[in-house]
């Protein structure tokens, strides 16, 4: 029962940064993303009862069992709900850097997840797939759907899922990737928002999620590029303040990030309108619209001269293969 399922990465636009449990992922926020169409992960998942080990191939690369170990545990945590027992074989592509914040985690659990219930025949909604892809990762709750995405927070396991906002958005959106490094982060994701609650700014972030949500949604339904653009760099910029005001401050920023930032805000004071957005790591992502696009390309090229550029637009939702 070997069965492949592709899906892509998703940018959130409103982050989630922060649980309310960590066994489930339940988040403390609502978040809003779009899938990508640039990058994306492959998996296979293969379940016999010949197998006499469970096994995990990444890129090419048979896993140490310290690297394996967050993805048996939430495959046996499926196994689990599921009433299943065999040992496993997990084979995965990825078409984006792991754990350098472009959200590999985002594609590969909800790759996981689909190609898991799949070889094991479960016949289950998307909405089911979203609340099972969550188990592994939180970003990966939204990566089930294409296009404008909201995981609605929910209060437990059952009603913590995501939902499309509009899969094929009629949008003259474009997002620059800007690789300033793809190095395996220091802080993971999880470790990152836990250490980001101990914030004073915390709280009184999670008290405008309500209407942030609200407000992005309200934008997107206006097809109104410069709301979606500023309120999504906040976003991030509360984020990030949480970060570097923690017990234990930290960031993810380095000094080019800050020249990318920098270039973003003086492209905008001469009139080329781009907004930028930045997750748990170093990589800066620049949401533009067409008219502009190649111009910025040019300017980034000319600024930050190492930094790779990887240019994406709306991606769909997970496919079998
Ligand atoms: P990112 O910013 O890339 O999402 P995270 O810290 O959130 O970084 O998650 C990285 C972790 O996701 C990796 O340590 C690994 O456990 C898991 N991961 C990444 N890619 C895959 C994959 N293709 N299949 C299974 N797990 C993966
Ligand atoms: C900054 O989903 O990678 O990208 O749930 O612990 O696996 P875990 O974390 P993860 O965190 C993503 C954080 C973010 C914002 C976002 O994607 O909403
Ligand atoms: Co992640």
């Amino acid at each position: 029962m070997k069965k492949t399922a592709r899906a892509h990465t998703n940018i959130a636009l409103i982050k989630y940064w922060g649980k309310a449990n960590s066994a489930l992922k339940t988040p403390l926020m609502s978040s809003l993303s779009m899938t990508l169409d640039a990058f994306y992960t492959d998996t296979t998942f293969n379940h016999d009862s010949s197998l006499i080990e469970d096994t995990f191939i990444l890129n090419g690369k048979k896993q140490t069992p310290e690297a394996s170990k967050r993805v048996f545990n939430y495959i046996h945590l499926l196994q689990d709900r599921f009433g299943f027992n065999d040992h496993f074989t997990i084979e995965s592509t990825n078409h984006v850097p792991t754990s350098a914040g472009l959200a590999s985690s985002a594609s590969a659990f909800s790759a996981l997840a689909t190609s898991f219930a799949a070889s094991y025949d479960l016949d289950l909604s998307k909405k089911e797939l979203s609340r099972l892809a969550r188990l592994g990762s939180g970003s990966a709750t939204r990566s089930i759907y294409g296009g404008f995405v909201e995981w609605q927070k929910g209060n437990d396991d059952a009603s913590s899922y995501a939902i499309p906002i509009d899969e094929h958005p009629d949008l003259d959106l474009s997002l620059l990737a800007l690789e300033v490094d793809t190095k395996q982060k220091k802080i993971s994701s999880t470790e990152g928002m836990k250490l980001a609650q101990t914030s004073p700014f915390y709280e009184p972030w999670i008290k405008r999620n309500k209407q942030e949500i609200a407000e992005i949604k309200q934008a997107i339904s206006d097809k109104d590029f410069t709301k979606i653009g500023e309120l999504s760099e906040l976003s991030a910029n509360e984020m990030h303040a949480c970060n570097l005001t923690a017990k234990e401050p930290f960031t993810y920023f380095e000094p080019e990030t800050i020249k990318a930032i920098k270039l973003v805000e003086d492209l905008r004071k001469k009139g080329i309108e781009c907004y930028y957005t930045i997750d748990a790591g170093p990589n800066v992502k620049i949401l533009c619209t067409l008219r502009n696009r190649k111009e910025i390309i040019s300017a980034v090229q000319k600024t930050l001269s190492n930094v790779k550029i990887v240019v994406a637009s709306f991606g769909p939702g997970v496919t079998l293969l």
